[in-house]
């Protein structure tokens, strides 16, 4: 495996790699890898003859470009994850450090801007948050030139905001979505997890629980009480809930449903667990669509 620190390496390496593999699969992360990451790189190795995966925490995507705990308190693990990395199979990793990234001010001048896509949902507890994400996605996909990129399915604001990215600035590959991986206990895989308190996480499997009975009762016909689903995470001990919507998949757009679910749709959650903010997601599927799928 490469490991490459800096854009002149990355470029080498990559120059190394072309020469003998046609396809390149891009896994970007923020390091601190799960089983959630593992999945994203089996699921490029498979369609690609070389992974390219890389580990930046990126300061844009937090609040006050970093300056803040939560981009302090990112748990940074660069050996562990370069072991899993080299276990899973990928050819180069980059891992740049912020100034390799955005030059000396450690900011760029000019960002995507994702607009009303990336100010809701997530979007509207995290000012920001998505135009950091379009805009070092954008950096990795122009340094790594991939023929697809993969990204998890838990968070799907992310995957249709890079969809859109992907579609709006003529990025010539395609994204795939990787199915959220969980652990035994219910909980969608997440760096997060780590900061955990045992107390915390017995708290936090309320989200899984709530979206699984939705998705139940839409597998079933019968209809969704949203509101209820929002006051079930509100009275659970040790949660506070940031927001639950029931939501279109591919444009994100609220749906207003009374009753039963007549379309396929997304349910859309985050809460936060002591001083942890987790999301989760789950797809509505009534039954008449799942036979059809
Ligand atoms: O999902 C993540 O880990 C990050 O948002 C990403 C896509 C690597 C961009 O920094």
């Amino acid at each position: 495996m490469l490991i490459a620190r800096t854009k002149k390496e990355l470029a080498a390496a990559l120059a190394e790699i072309r020469s003998h593999h046609r396809s390149i699969g891009l896994v970007p992360t923020m390091g601190a890898l799960h089983s959630g990451h593992a999945s994203l790189v089996a699921a490029a190795r498979e369609e690609n003859d070389a992974v390219v995966a890389s580990i930046f925490v990126n300061p844009l995507q937090f609040e006050a470009l970093g300056d803040c705990d939560d981009y302090r308190n990112y748990p940074r693990q660069l050996d562990a994850d370069l072991s899993l990395m080299e276990a899973e199979g990928v050819d180069v990793v980059f891992a740049p450090e912020v100034e390799e990234m955005y030059g000396p001010t450690g900011v760029p001048l000019l960002w995507v801007r994702t607009g009303a896509m990336g100010e809701r949902l997530e979007g509207a507890s995290r000012p920001g948050h998505f135009d950091g994400v379009a805009t070092v996605v954008a950096k990795l996909f122009n340094l790594v030139r991939p023929d697809r990129a993969y990204f998890g399915q838990k968070d799907a604001q992310q995957v249709a905001v890079i969809r859109r990215l992907v579609a709006d600035l003529d990025f010539p590959l395609d994204i795939r979505a990787v199915p959220i991986i969980r652990a035994a206990d219910g909980l969608a895989e997440s760096s997060r997890n780590q900061r955990l308190s045992d107390t915390d996480r017995t708290a936090a499997l309320a989200l899984p629980r709530v979206l699984s009975t939705l998705a139940e009762r839409a597998a079933g016909n019968q209809p969704l009480d949203i509101e209820g689903a929002r006051a079930q995470l509100r009275n659970a001990d040790g949660v506070r809930l940031d927001h639950l919507e029931l939501v279109d998949a591919a444009t994100l757009e609220p749906l207003a449903v009374s009753g039963a679910l007549d379309r396929p749709a997304l349910v859309v959650a985050a809460i936060h667990v002591g001083a942890v903010r987790l999301i989760d997601n789950g797809e509505l599927i009534p039954a008449g669509d799942r036979d059809l799928r």
